[in-house]
């Protein structure tokens, strides 16, 4: 899948339609994320607070759940934005599991034209399924 081929205006508006179904009664920061695969199918996600803080789930956790319903595939490109359209930063458990989804080429919108941001920039030497295979004693 080449990169030019992310609708990357499509993900943005899907983004900001996510935070509209967000449920963030605590602290108001309604996050939407939009991710395209390497099928050509569209997930989403939204965050989700819980009265115990630590439980709230984040909207790109949301869009993963979205794209192991719909069967799976590889990540190649997502948008994350907060209730004012503009990108946010996704937190480290959010690139961690965005990573095994995505492989370090997923690219992570920044808002400029042609995004090239990839989740290994933003996870540099990143664990993942690799080093299960390579680490495991048997
Ligand atoms: N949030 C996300 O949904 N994704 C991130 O990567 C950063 C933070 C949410 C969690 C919480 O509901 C709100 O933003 C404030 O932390």
């Amino acid at each position: 899948m080449s990169t030019s081929k992310i609708p990357w205006q499509e993900l943005r508006t899907l983004a900001l339609h996510a935070t509209t179904l967000s449920y963030a009664p605590y602290s108001h920061v309604t996050v939407g994320a939009a991710g395209f695969t390497d099928s050509g199918s569209v997930v989403t996600g939204s965050n989700v607070e819980n009265a115990s803080y630590g439980l709230t789930l984040c909207a790109e956790c949301s869009l993963v759940s979205d794209l192991t319903r719909q069967g799976g595939g590889r990540l190649v490109g997502i948008s994350v934005v907060a209730g004012d359209g503009q990108p946010i930063a996704p937190c480290g458990r959010c690139r961690q599991v965005l990573f095994e989804h995505g492989g370090k080429n997923l690219i992570v919108d920044d808002g400029s034209d042609h995004p090239e941001r990839t989740i290994a920039d933003l996870l540099p030497d990143a664990f993942g399924p690799d080093d299960l295979d390579t680490r495991s004693n048997s």
